[in-house]
């Protein structure tokens, strides 16, 4: 590894110099030929595809093997992933040793699949399968989290200046130049329009959708070569949702309240309709991620002294199933009921139940509200302002990125 860094820093170095040279001998010509310039980006390019790893050298797990049923195992040798601070792109919400967390140890779970292992993730792998590509993700702030994780897996490995991130509107693009690829999170937390559209201002708690419109958001999704969608959280707030008569646009502001998993029912029906009318299974790979579970009662695991999740330090081992949490189970139904009957093939990611197990792993107190962090009063009132809903990061959704990685490497 460390010869290898040190070829790519001579090989970059001296392209930039080229470069330079080049640049200093004469700017105009560099203007009218701007494929000089490429030539810099060509040759990092070539540096890649000698280290380009084989898909033989992954280790897949057998087509027949469930993912989903297994265990959390103590691994501190090979977990986390990464380190917290050495990922730059790690946004305050979920970095919670860097906001004040003391145990770590929530960094050191490897899931364990009953039958088979996971592949060993690699980066380079990942990033070859994703060069000139786009991959994004679709949903609400716990694919926000997974799509965190995702960059930050993959960003070790490419150059300093040769990665960015830039957010315009709902969407956030984090770019590799080298591969030409792009790692993407796109906000519609219900897949359909609703007044929660707005990237920035959307904590709206009396929240309505059309469930029958989705072409506003839907048209940014058109030719993205993996997608990946999820929508649950916005649905839990209420027991029935508010579905709007008309449409935002001619001011209609009447709305009828629906049954959860009936209104969920109109919105996959349009989602389904819409993956199946605008995506080409040839090129593109449709993914869709189930609930991620909450863990705000400690009864729920039998522990009387908690307070939320923010007592908690260990995973649920001594169960062979997750506890009960209160994971709304209907709505994985109507889910499954409808990519069982598309035309366009969809993987379920089924991150429910291995996730559930994890009531050590939320940002609780070590995390932002409102854009600021936690004060040290807020921090001591955790019934109140503790998020047992979001994960902090090394962690969990670095789990459901492995099974998002075993998938993808395996239809080669
Ligand atoms: C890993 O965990 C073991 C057992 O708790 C401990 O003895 C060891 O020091 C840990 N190693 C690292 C690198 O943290
Ligand atoms: C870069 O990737 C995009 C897709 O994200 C693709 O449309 C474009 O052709 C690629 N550019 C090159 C030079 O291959
Ligand atoms: C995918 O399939 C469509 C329809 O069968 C075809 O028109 C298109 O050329 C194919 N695209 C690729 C990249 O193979
Ligand atoms: C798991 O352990 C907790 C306390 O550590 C206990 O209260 C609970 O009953 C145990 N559950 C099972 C299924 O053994
Ligand atoms: C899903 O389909 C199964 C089998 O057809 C059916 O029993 C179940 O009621 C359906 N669930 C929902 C929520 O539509
Ligand atoms: C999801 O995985 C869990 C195990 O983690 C399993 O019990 C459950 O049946 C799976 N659900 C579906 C719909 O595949």
């Amino acid at each position: 590894m460390k010869s290898n860094s040190l070829t790519m820093f001579v090989l970059v170095t001296s392209v930039c110099l080229f470069g330079a040279v080049i640049y200093n001998e004469d700017v105009r010509s560099i203007a009218k030929f701007p494929f000089s310039l490429r030539s810099g980006g060509g040759r990092e390019d070539h540096y890649y595809q000698e280290e380009d790893l084989t898909f033989e050298d992954a280790e897949l797990p057998p087509e027949e093997c469930d993912l989903f049923d297994g265990e959390w195992v103590f691994d501190n040798h090979t977990r986390p992933l990464y380190k917290e601070d050495e990922c730059e792109f790690l946004s305050a919400q979920v970095t919670c040793l860097r906001n004040g967390r003391k145990d770590s140890l929530y960094q050191n779970w490897r899931w364990q699949p009953r039958d088979c292992s996971l592949p060993k993730f690699k980066a380079r792998l990942l990033l070859q399968k994703l060069r000139n590509k786009r991959m994004m993700f679709v949903g609400d702030s716990l694919n926000r989290n997974q799509w965190e994780s995702m960059v930050c897996m993959v960003q070790s490995i490419i150059p300093v200046g040769r990665k960015s991130l830039v957010k315009s509107g709902s969407l956030t693009i984090f770019r590799s130049e080298g591969y030409n690829a792009t790692i993407e999170f796109y906000w519609a937390p219900f897949l359909v329009e609703s007044n929660s559209d707005n990237p920035k201002m959307h904590s709206i708690l009396n929240r309505v959708i059309m469930p029958e419109s989705i072409q506003k958001h839907g048209r940014s999704w058109v030719g993205v070569d993996y997608l990946i969608f999820n929508t649950y959280i916005w649905w839990m707030n209420t027991v029935k949702m508010k579905v709007l008569r008309g449409s935002f646009h001619d001011g209609s502001a009447e709305y009828d309240e629906i049954d959860r998993p009936v209104a969920y029912m109109r919105v996959m029906r349009t989602w389904a309709k819409w993956v199946d009318e605008n995506v080409e299974p040839n090129r593109t790979q449709v993914f869709f991620s189930s609930m991620s579970p909450i863990h705000i009662k400690s009864l729920d695991w039998n522990n009387p002294e908690g307070i939320k999740c923010a007592k908690e330090t260990m995973p649920v081992l001594n169960a062979t199933v997750p506890p009960q949490v209160g994971t709304d189970r209907r709505l994985f139904s109507v889910l499954t009921n409808f990519t069982v009957a598309m035309r366009v093939p969809v993987y379920v990611n089924n991150i429910t139940g291995l996730s559930e197990f994890r009531k050590d792993a939320h940002t609780s107190i070590y995390t932002l509200r409102q854009g600021q962090l936690l004060t040290r009063e807020q921090q001591a009132d955790p019934k109140t302002y503790a998020d047992c809903i979001h994960w902090c990061l090394p962690g969990v959704p670095d789990t459901w990125n492995e099974l998002l990685y075993a998938r993808i490497i395996s239809r080669s």
